[in-house]
């Protein structure tokens, strides 16, 4: 987007820690395109993307450490304004003349932020004496480069924040973009709209204009097929691109029989019947039910899954010769490139992706959310008129309940399974719960265990809640919810749901588990 684009770009230059991603999502906030970009970026490739602004990332090393990532120098000269955040200062400081000590103790965590009388362009406005940031750093600026004045200092970084007014080059020790820091969202938005000038004009409104004429421009007059899965980003997309060519749209949506309860419809009825989209529903649940007969083992179901979703899909796209485009929900994380450990590792999707699309497919790909993050996906859906209930839903796994089922799938354990979930979903979603958990859901094992019902004694199976919260489904922590929640969840499944007799809640992180439970 950024080198033709009408809209001001700020790159943000990873060093391999996990704020990069975290910075371009705040810079967004404010309105400002951003793009991550390797530490290895010259100055001419830099200048080919003509930045208004260039913010380096912290980074998990120490600049004094052999091969630690620098940037190209010439950067400095380019006249771009530059705002060094962490190890990014402290980079800065190093390559710019002044002097990078290991002495300290290192701060990690809260820490007070005092400011010092010099004048300041990141603080304009800001008559804060002092205020509480967050750190994470051992290193710190001991001696400041020639033209910097402090503008604000810790106890442990007496050159905490350091400013080059002439220049335009800029450092903070501290995160300006965890929440923890009080005023830090202030701090980029002094940063990009008074020093480097940036005019705040990227919204969802104008990447919904952008990418629809993106769109028109790429397909022209040629049919698009769109693979939908039920789950956001497919279904993002494929409403842009039918905002964008209408009636070339053709959505295939291959139902496996393995989601989540009213899950099909909901996708049905959104799709072909309220936004007239041409959609191919596949209701394919007794071949795939049929094909997972005596399969228990986890990679020998996802592969049985995977296989014949391909199947299926080619069966019915196959007869659409004339498509040549495949519309796909590649997000912005997926493909930008990580700073890592050597500068070169590009991210590795997580294991999984859609519902993994033939290999051999001599489509062209239409991905028009691939500049985006999941969070701004999820405002261009509501810009473009797509339901709450679509727009906040969770990752769900391609192979679907087939891998939160433990053992063999069969339709009855499906129900089993689909009508428990549907209790944990609706007890979160009433608990007001519902957008600030990842992923809640119900697995069904194949133990049974005795319990006792009326005079009755059971052997029943039970069921499992798993709730988590994640950034990046890389990590995740099981959510703390609220006891009253859990045994409300617990009544009505253990009475409404039958052959379930026991309620168990997971209370493991990943790692060592995992998400899903195969
Ligand atoms: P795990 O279980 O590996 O899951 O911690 C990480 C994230 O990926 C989802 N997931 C899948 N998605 N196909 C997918 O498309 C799969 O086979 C699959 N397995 C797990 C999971 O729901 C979580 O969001």
């Amino acid at each position: 987007m950024s080198a033709d684009s009408l809209h001001d770009t700020v790159l943000v230059v990873d060093f391999g820690a996990q704020y990069a991603q975290l910075i371009a999502r705040r810079v967004r906030e404010a309105s400002v395109y951003s793009e991550i970009v390797p530490h290895r970026i010259t100055a001419a490739e830099v200048q080919a993307k003509n930045p208004k602004a260039i913010i380096l990332s912290g980074g998990p090393k120490s600049v004094h450490v052999a091969g630690a990532p620098v940037l190209d120098p010439a950067i400095y000269e380019l006249g771009i304004p530059v705002l060094g955040i962490c190890y990014g200062c402290q980079l800065i400081a190093q390559q710019l003349g002044g002097t990078v000590d290991r002495g300290g103790r290192g701060e990690y965590g809260r820490s007070t932020l005092t400011r010092t009388a010099a004048q300041s362009r990141l603080y304009a406005g800001d008559t804060s004496a002092s205020r509480t940031v967050w750190m994470s750093h051992f290193d710190f600026v001991s001696v400041v480069p020639e033209g910097f004045v402090v503008t604000a200092t810790t106890p442990d970084a007496p050159n905490a924040v350091i400013e080059n007014h002439a220049r335009a080059v800029y450092g903070v020790q501290y995160h300006p973009e965890v929440v923890h820091s009080v005023g830090g969202q202030q701090l980029l938005r002094n940063f990009l709209f008074d020093v480097a000038g940036c005019s705040g004009d990227w919204t969802m409104a104008s990447v919904v204009e952008d990418q629809i004429a993106a769109v028109k421009k790429q397909v022209g007059n040629d049919r698009v097929i769109c693979g939908l899965s039920g789950g956001v980003d497919s279904s993002v997309a494929a409403a842009l691109v039918h905002r964008a060519v209408g009636a070339q749209l053709t959505c295939v949506y291959v139902d496996t029989g393995l989601m989540r309860r009213g899950e099909s419809e909901q996708v049905v009825e959104t799709f072909r019947r309220s936004m007239g989209i041409e959609l191919i529903h596949v209701d394919a649940g007794s071949r795939f039910f049929e094909k997972l007969k005596g399969v228990t083992e986890p990679e020998a179901k996802r592969k049985a899954i995977g296989e014949l979703f391909v199947r299926i899909f080619e069966e019915h796209t196959g007869g659409i010769t004339d498509a040549k485009f495949l519309v796909q929900g590649t997000l912005y994380p997926d493909i930008v490139e990580s700073g890592g450990a050597d500068g070169t590792a590009a991210v590795i999707k997580s294991h999984h992706n859609v519902g993994g699309l033939p290999d051999d497919m001599t489509l062209e790909l239409c991905e028009p959310l691939r500049d985006l993050f999941k969070d701004e996906v999820r405002k261009v859906g509501t810009e473009l008129g797509l339901s709450d209930d679509i727009v906040w839903r969770q990752p769900f796994p391609g192979p679907g309940l087939g891998v939160r089922i433990i053992g063999e799938v069969t339709p009855e354990r499906v129900a089993t399974l689909q009508h428990a979930d549907e209790i944990v979903r609706h007890e979160i979603r009433d608990a007001g719960l519902e957008r600030d958990i990842w992923q809640a859901f119900a697995v069904l094992a194949d133990i049974r265990s005795v319990g006792v019902m009326g005079d009755e004694r059971t052997y029943g199976h039970p069921i499992i809640i798993r709730a988590v919260n994640s950034d990046d489904a890389m990590t995740a922590d099981w959510v703390r919810l609220p006891y009253e929640l859990l045994e409300k969840m617990s009544n009505r499944i253990t009475n409404e749901v039958p052959g379930v007799n026991r309620v168990v809640y997971d209370i493991t992180s990943k790692p060592p588990g995992t998400i899903e439970w195969e």
